[in-house]
């Protein structure tokens, strides 16, 4: 069985992108009230009292947009400090990082993920839901600064869509040959926008892999990561080559994480909310963290059986929430 010593923490559910896959257009999102989010003080004592005892060393930051929470930098700076974190990375849209990489990476923060969906700023700013062309130009700075900073390593997120995005695929890899960058390629699922997936549809990684190949030739590598990626690289490049592949491909058997909404509330699974505990209300109630450690222990003990339900329903389920309000 796998050990489950990874935590994916939604700083914030709001987003200051609408990306097509993950937000249908004109959609109302109902947002988390502030006085319903995890307080700063809350999500640490949670951390240290309650995740670290039980096994979690990993922690990754998302949101929404997770730079949109204003005490992001301290956050940062008291997780990465633990002696008991062994990794801390966050996965961001990257359009506020240029101004914050520095104080990120003063904080502790050393790895971090950025989707990057097109490489030209039109088809961008279709995926992203917004007109003003300036967005891309912010969002490739945010990741050269994140880049000169030191973040190491520094992986890029695209999503594949066909016909929105799909021609740039090999561009998109192209850009892993001169940079220590490390691109990934994701299946699209239809969490958040059923309609733009029953009408795109979706490209398998088996297939980009194969287009990748013949253009560059590819042989497989290793990038340090805690995720779900088959990752691969262009013979002589320096970056390598990810493939997310959740729709062709289950790797719940070697599910490694558990998610925490911003809310509070604790989730085994991405797709599955069977056995979530509600942390927060517990905690306003005065519940102690030994009982906390013990319920978060048994729902660690079922999360096997909750994978396989995933497994059994498929990744196909058509799912009520988005990945800005689960913390992608
Ligand atoms: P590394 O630690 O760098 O390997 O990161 P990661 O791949 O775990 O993190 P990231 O936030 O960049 O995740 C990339 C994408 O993988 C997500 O946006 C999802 O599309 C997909 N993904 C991550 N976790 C899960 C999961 O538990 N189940 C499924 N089906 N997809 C997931
Ligand atoms: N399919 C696949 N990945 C998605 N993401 C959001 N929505 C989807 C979807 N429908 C991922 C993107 C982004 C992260 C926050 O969530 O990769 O990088
Ligand atoms: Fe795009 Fe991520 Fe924001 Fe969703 S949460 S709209 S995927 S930037």
């Amino acid at each position: 069985m796998n050990q489950v010593d990874y935590l994916r923490i939604s700083l914030i559910d709001r987003c200051n992108f609408r990306c097509q896959y993950c937000m249908p257009e004109g959609a109302e999102l109902n947002y988390i009230l502030r006085q319903q989010l995890l307080t700063d003080e809350e999500l640490l004592i949670l951390i240290k009292e309650v995740f670290i005892p039980v096994g979690f060393t990993r922690f990754r930051l998302t949101g929404g947009e997770p730079l949109l929470r204003p005490s992001v930098v301290e956050l940062v700076r008291a997780i990465a400090s633990l002696p008991q974190t062994q990794d801390l990375a966050m996965t961001t849209n990257g359009f506020l990082l240029a101004g914050m990489a520095q104080d990120l990476y003063n904080g502790g923060l050393r790895r971090i993920n950025i989707s990057l969906d097109s490489l030209n700023p039109d088809t961008f700013n279709q995926i992203i839901g917004n007109r003003s062309r300036s967005r891309w130009r912010q969002v490739w700075e945010g990741i050269q600064t994140a880049h000169q900073v030191g973040f190491d390593p520094l992986k890029l997120n695209v999503v594949v869509i066909p016909g929105v995005n799909d021609s740039e695929v090999l561009d998109l890899a192209a850009l892993t040959i001169d940079r220590q960058w490390h691109v990934r390629f994701i299946e699209f699922m239809p969490i958040g926008n059923d309609q733009l997936f029953s009408d795109q549809g979706w490209i398998a990684s088996a297939q980009l892999r194969q287009q990748i190949s013949d253009a560059f030739g590819l042989r497989e590598s290793h990038v340090r990561g805690n995720g779900p990626a088959d990752v691969f690289q262009i013979p002589g490049a320096i970056g390598t080559l990810g493939f997310i592949s959740q729709m062709s491909e289950c790797f719940c058997d070697r599910c490694n994480r558990m998610r925490l909404s911003a809310d509070g509330w604790l989730r085994p699974c991405l797709l599955n909310e069977t056995g979530q505990i509600d942390l927060k209300t517990s905690l306003r109630a005065g519940v102690e963290p030994a009982q906390l450690r013990k319920q978060v222990g048994q729902l660690l003990t079922l999360k096997p059986e909750i994978n396989f339900k995933q497994r059994e329903s498929g990744t196909t389920s058509s799912y009520t929430r988005t990945m800005s309000q689960i913390g992608g």
